[in-house]
C-alpha cells in the first residue's frame, strides 16, 4: 500500500515537472517568436527597392550591353560614348524584345530588331525608316538612376526620386592601398532571407571546418536598430597575415593553432559586412533576382597594416603590390561559397515542400534578421 501510495505521488512529481518543463519552453519559444515572420511569408518577402543594389562588377559592364535583373524588373546595362554606365528597362516598347540583343552605337542602344534607337533616359532617338513628315511615337522606356563605385555597378531600383537621399554601402579598403581585396560572384536558387541567415548565424562554422576561417564561435551580443542587425561573436582564428604560413591551418586541422579574436556580422539593410579581428574585412552586397533566385558578391579584404613599414614604401609599389595581389584570396571564397550554396538551395527545397514548417532556432540572431526582412518588405509593399 505504502509503496503504491510513494509510486503515485511520484507521478504526479514526475508530471508536473513535465508540465513545468513545457511550459516554460513554450514561454521561451513564445517570446523568440514574436514579430517573427511565418515561414512561408519570410520565404516570399519581397526586397525593399528604395535602395542602392550592387548589379555587376564594372569589369562586366563593357561596350556590349549586358542584362540583368532585380526582384524580377529586367534591365540592360550599356556604356555610353563618354563611358558613363546606362541602366534602363530592358525591352523595347515596338515588339517587346530585349534591348540587351541589340548594340551601342554613339550614346544610344540600338534595338536589333528594327534597329530603333533610345538614349540613356530611355527616349526614342530614331527609328531608320521613318517616312518623310512620319513622328517619332512619344514612347519612352523607363531608366534607373546607376553609380559606377568601388568596382560595381550600384543601382536604385525604387522611387528614382529617393535615390539621392541615399548613398551605396562605402567599401573605403576597395582604394585603399593597405588592402588586398578579392571578389566572388554568388549566383543560387533559393531566397535571398536564407543568405542572410547564414552570414550572421556564425556557428555555421562546422560547415566549412575542412578549410576553417574560423572557428569556435560564441554569441556575445546582440544589437538591433531600425534597419540594421548586428551580432558580436568570439571566434578562433587561424590565419595571420604577417605570418604567411599560418594559411595552412586552414586547411589541415591538427596544425591549428588559433587565437581568440571578435567576429562581429552586420545586416545593414539590404547589405552584409563583417569584421574578424583587425585585419579581415568582408562584405556582401546582396541584389536578390527574385523570391526564389539570388545574386549577391561576397567581398574579401585583408589589412596589410600588419607590416609597419609598409607606408615608407613608395605608392607605385603599394598600387602594383595591390593590383598584383587583387583576387588572391578568391579561390578560397569560392571554396566557401559552393559549401554554402548547397545548403541555401537545400532550405529552400525544403521549404517548398513543407512551407509552413518552422525550423527549430537556437540563435537569436536568426529571429532578428528574419524580423527586418519582413519588416523590409511590408515597406515595400505599402509604397506599391
Ligand atoms: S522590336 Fe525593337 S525595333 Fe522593333
Ligand atoms: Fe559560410
Amino acid at each position: 500500500m505504502i509503496a503504491i501510495l510513494v509510486q503515485l505521488i511520484q507521478i504526479w512529481i514526475d508530471n508536473n515537472a513535465i508540465l513545468h518543463l513545457l511550459r516554460s519552453d513554450c514561454i521561451k519559444t513564445m517570446e523568440q517568436l514574436a514579430g517573427v515572420p511565418r515561414p512561408d511569408a519570410l520565404r516570399s518577402a519581397a526586397i525593399n527597392l528604395n535602395h542602392w543594389y550592387a548589379v555587376a562588377l564594372s569589369s562586366e559592364v563593357r561596350k556590349k550591353p549586358l542584362a540583368i535583373q532585380i526582384w524580377d524588373q529586367d534591365i540592360v546595362l550599356f556604356r555610353n560614348q563618354q563611358g558613363q554606365v546606362q541602366a534602363l528597362e530592358n525591352r523595347c516598347p515596338h515588339r517587346l524584345v530585349k534591348l540587351s540583343s541589340g548594340y551601342v552605337q554613339g550614346n544610344d542602344i540600338v534595338c536589333i530588331y528594327h534597329g530603333w534607337k533610345f538614349d540613356g533616359t530611355g527616349h526614342c532617338t530614331d527609328i531608320p525608316y521613318l517616312h518623310e513628315g512620319q513622328k517619332l511615337p512619344p514612347c519612352r522606356i523607363r531608366n534607373y538612376p546607376v553609380q559606377e563605385r568601388h568596382g560595381f555597378i550600384w543601382l536604385f531600383p525604387g522611387e528614382p526620386t529617393q535615390a539621392q537621399n541615399q548613398e551605396p554601402l562605402a567599401i573605403p579598403e576597395w582604394e585603399h592601398l593597405n588592402y588586398v581585396v578579392s571578389v566572388a560572384p554568388m549566383n543560387f536558387r533559393a531566397h535571398f532571407s536564407f543568405l542572410v541567415e547564414n552570414l550572421m548565424d556564425m556557428y555555421h562554422g562546422h560547415l566549412h571546418r575542412n578549410f576553417q576561417p574560423w572557428g569556435k564561435a560564441i554569441l556575445q551580443k546582440k544589437r538591433v536598430g531600425s534597419d540594421w542587425v548586428e551580432a558580436e561573436y568570439q571566434a578562433e582564428c587561424y590565419f595571420q597575415i604577417n605570418r604567411p604560413w599560418s594559411v595552412i591551418q586552414l586547411f589541415i586541422p591538427w596544425l591549428r593553432r588559433g587565437f581568440l579574436t571578435s567576429l562581429i556580422v552586420r545586416y545593414e539593410y539590404p547589405h552584409w559586412h563583417s569584421w574578424l579581428g583587425n585585419d579581415f574585412r568582408l562584405y556582401c552586397l546582396i541584389a536578390p533576382v527574385s523570391a526564389t533566385q539570388t545574386r549577391a558578391y561576397l567581398i574579401h579584404t585583408v589589412s596589410l597594416g600588419a607590416f609597419r613599414d609598409l607606408h615608407r614604401l613608395p605608392i607605385w609599389f603599394r598600387r602594383w603590390v595591390k593590383n598584383r595581389c587583387f583576387n588572391a584570396a578568391k579561390g578560397f571564397l569560392q571554396g566557401l561559397i559552393r559549401e554554402d550554396v548547397l545548403m541555401m538551395e537545400q532550405e529552400q527545397q525544403a521549404h517548398l515542400t513543407h512551407p509552413q514548417t518552422r525550423g527549430v532556432e537556437v540563435n537569436p540572431v536568426v529571429g532578428a534578421v528574419q524580423k527586418l526582412i519582413y519588416q523590409e518588405a511590408q515597406i515595400h509593399n505599402t509604397k506599391d
